[in-house]
Formats: C-alpha cells, sequence, structure tokens
C-alpha cells in the first residue's frame, strides 16, 4: 500500500496575489510529490510498506533510517501546511488559541513578531512552527526535513521557509513572504482545531 499524496485543499491560484499560482504548482506538484514518490520507492516490499505516514515517521525515527524519516517527514510536514494556509485567512485568532497566545506573548501582534522573526532566523532551509508543548504554545524552529510530528508535541501551525515555497514570488525577500503568510493567508480555525486533537492529512 503505497502513501498518498494528501489533498491540496484549495485550487492553484487560490492565494494570490500572495502566493502565485506558479509557486504552488511547482511546491505542490513537483516537491510535494515528489517526497511521496522518493518515499514510497524506498518502503515499497519493507516493513514500513503497510503503515500510515505517521507510523512511518515515528518508526523511521526509532530506527534512525534518515532517508526515510527525511522523505515521510517532508511529505507529512506538506500536507499539514496547505492546511495552514486559506485564501480567507489571516486576521487574528479567537477562543482558546487566543487565549494560549496572549499567555505566552502578551498579545497577537507580539506572537506574530516572535513568529515572523523565528522564520528569518531558520538558517538555510527549514520550518517555523506554533506547537502545543504540554499545556503551553511555544514557536518552534526545524531544520530541513525535521518536523514535531510523532513527538510529545503538538503541530498546531507551520510555515514552509524552504527558498522553494517563496522564491518565484518574493526572490530573497522571506521577510515579505512572511508577513503575507501572517496577514493574509495563516488558518487559525485549522491551528485551533489542532488542539483538541493530533492533526490529520486527508489524502487527496
Ligand atoms: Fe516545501
Amino acid at each position: 500500500m503505497a502513501v498518498l499524496q494528501s489533498h491540496l485543499p484549495y485550487e492553484r491560484g487560490a492565494l494570490e496575489p500572495h502566493i502565485s499560482r506558479n509557486t504552488i504548482s511547482y511546491h505542490y506538484d513537483e516537491h510535494h510529490s515528489g517526497y511521496i514518490r522518493k518515499l514510497n520507492d524506498l518502503i515499497c516490499n519493507t516493513d514500513y510498506g503497510n503503515l500510515s505516514l505517521e507510523q512511518v515517521i515515528v518508526k523511521a525515527r526509532a530506527n534512525k533510517n534518515i532517508a526515510i524519516l527525511n522523505q515521510a517527514a517532508q511529505a507529512w510536514n506538506h500536507g499539514f501546511l496547505w492546511q495552514c494556509m486559506s485564501p480567507t485567512g489571516g486576521g487574528d485568532p479567537g477562543g482558546k488559541l487566543r487565549e494560549l497566545i496572549t499567555d505566552q506573548y502578551r498579545s497577537v501582534s507580539a506572537f506574530k513578531r516572535q513568529f515572523r522573526d523565528a522564520a528569518l532566523a531558520v538558517f538555510g532551509s527549514g520550518w517555523v512552527w506554533l506547537v502545543l508543548d504540554n499545556d503551553k504554545i511555544r514557536i518552534m524552529m526545524t531544520s530541513n526535513a525535521d518536523t514535531p510530528m510523532g513527538t510529545n508535541l503538538v503541530p498546531l501551525l507551520t510555515l514552509d521557509v524552504w527558498e522553494h515555497a517563496y522564491y518565484l514570488d518574493y526572490q530573497n525577500l522571506r521577510q515579505n513572504y512572511v508577513e503575507a503568510f501572517l496577514d493574509y493567508l495563516v488558518n487559525w480555525e485549522f491551528a485551533a482545531n489542532n488542539l483538541v486533537g493530533q492533526p490529520t492529512i486527508r489524502a487527496a
């Protein structure tokens, strides 16, 4: 049984003008599908072959199988990423998530500044995350394919800061990309829903 590529929850041009159809097309149809293809090549006819994507990550991490872990983590991270953005996103979070953010960062705007600064501080390729760590939230950064999925942290939100995520639209101006995400695309409803359980990635 092969791991399927997760569903893109909107049309490829739906995030314009902030992220172009061209970027989403390359990102989803080339990069994301490439991780899925390479993962399936690696796990075909192995004892990973009948596991869910989440189970593959946990097993590969435990077994220190870095080749499988890298492809599986990137496959999962991208499935999660698409849901962290919405054509009707942006604004501020509400409810319990807002309370957690203001408890930790004093205000939503202060949180956004710290999230942006963390995204800018990722050296080279990686991800910036909002995670639930026991009963508190925190911002964290991961390098390359690394993911909090399958650890004791619950991913609530992420942004891909690999250059392939933004270079066609923003060239080297990562800050403008991160600010467009926070101002116009971030899907707070999805992040809030992740407070009540580990997110699931829907297959296409
Ligand atoms: Fe990516």
